[in-house]
């Protein structure tokens, strides 16, 4: 099958011939149709994570993925072939990821879900990562009606979500954007507030709420800043290891469990939260999307056609 290795950490992405994965037992196996870019595809990439993660070479990458089941493995039950899923890659060795090849196989019982009737493989490919992120980050939160949530990394992946999540549970959100094209974009999602976080971030947020906001989301940017928003007793939520010593950091990790994965599809497909794509490559410019998503100022998510 074709699929975007690398054969050493800090190579460039290319299409390879390698074999179909075969599904251990709790595994399925999966025609992959798309996925998307997530900062943890990059990381692997340049091996920062090389010490922390068994690997092996060609190493398939891809985190997220949607497509259609063709195999069951043994002691697998609710899933059968042909059923639409989607979700993030679970392996025993984490940089084995899959959704940047044709087939991949993954565990069945943590971070996948069928994909609703009427939401798109090309578009639920673009949520599970940062989707699970940001449910795991705006549940961190706790109740949020009436409550000012700063969304510190805004027009990222988990950002886009974040932001749509907490202002559907009642949030005035204030979201960072560095552009008035970030700003538009950030808005449509439904931030009521931007702050532009290349100037003075805590006097802009200061000006729009003098008491401090209750929390942070922090997905980019300066801790000690972002800290120094906070009304008395609010707290930062942190899905980027964000480490302080005199504010309160509660740090997530993508919930990849099936219903919040379900949710978060539903939600989707019943036009709630919108996945914004800001461009689709196909496999074979898997390396010029992550030199995009590196370059930065991308607005949401860059998605890959897989097939
Ligand atoms: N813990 C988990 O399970 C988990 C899961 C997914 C992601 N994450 C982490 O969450 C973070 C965000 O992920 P992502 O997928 O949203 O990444 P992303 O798509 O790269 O988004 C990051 C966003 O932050 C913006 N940004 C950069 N510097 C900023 C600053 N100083 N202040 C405010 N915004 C700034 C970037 O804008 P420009 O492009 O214009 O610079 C970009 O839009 C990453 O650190 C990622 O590793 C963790």
């Amino acid at each position: 099958m074709r699929a975007v290795v690398i054969d050493n950490f800090g190579a460039i992405p290319g299409i390879q011939d390698v074999p179909q994965p075969v599904p251990a037992p709790g595994e399925i196996k999966v025609k992959v149709s798309a996925s998307s870019v997530n900062p943890f595809d990059t990381m692997v990439v340049s091996g920062v994570m090389s010490q922390m993660y068994e690997h092996r070479f060609p190493l398939v990458l891809g985190k997220d993925f949607a497509g259609t089941v063709t195999e069951v493995g043994s002691e697998v039950s609710g899933f059968a072939v042909g059923d639409r899923i989607f979700g993030v890659v679970s392996k025993t060795r984490l940089t084995e990821g899959g959704g940047f090849g044709e087939y991949l196989t993954t565990a069945a019982d943590s971070g996948v879900a069928h994909v609703p009737a009427g939401l798109d493989l090309a578009v639920a490919g673009a949520v599970g990562l940062a989707g699970a992120a940001a449910v795991a980050a705006v549940d961190a939160l706790g109740p949020l009606s009436g409550k000012t949530v700063l969304v510190s990394g805004a027009t990222g992946g988990v950002g886009a979500y974040a932001v749509q999540l907490a202002k559907s549970r009642g949030a005035n959100v204030i979201a960072t954007a560095a552009s008035d094209s970030a700003a538009r974009h950030v808005h449509e999602l439904g931030a009521d507030h931007t702050v532009n976080h290349r100037d003075d971030l805590a006097t802009q947020v200061k000006a729009l709420v003098p008491e401090g906001v209750d929390s942070v989301v922090h997905l980019a940017g300066d801790g000690p800043t972002l800290a120094s928003t906070l009304a008395e007793g609010g707290h930062i939520v942190s899905a980027a290891h964000l480490q302080l010593e005199d504010a309160k950091v509660t740090t997530v990790m993508a919930t990849t469990d099936r219903d919040a994965l379900r949710q978060l599809a539903a939600d989707v497909a019943a036009g709630r939260v919108r996945v914004p794509i800001a461009r689709t490559y196909p496999l074979d410019q898997v390396a010029e999307a992550f030199t995009a998503f590196i370059a930065g100022g991308v607005l949401g998510k860059l998605a890959i056609s897989v097939a």
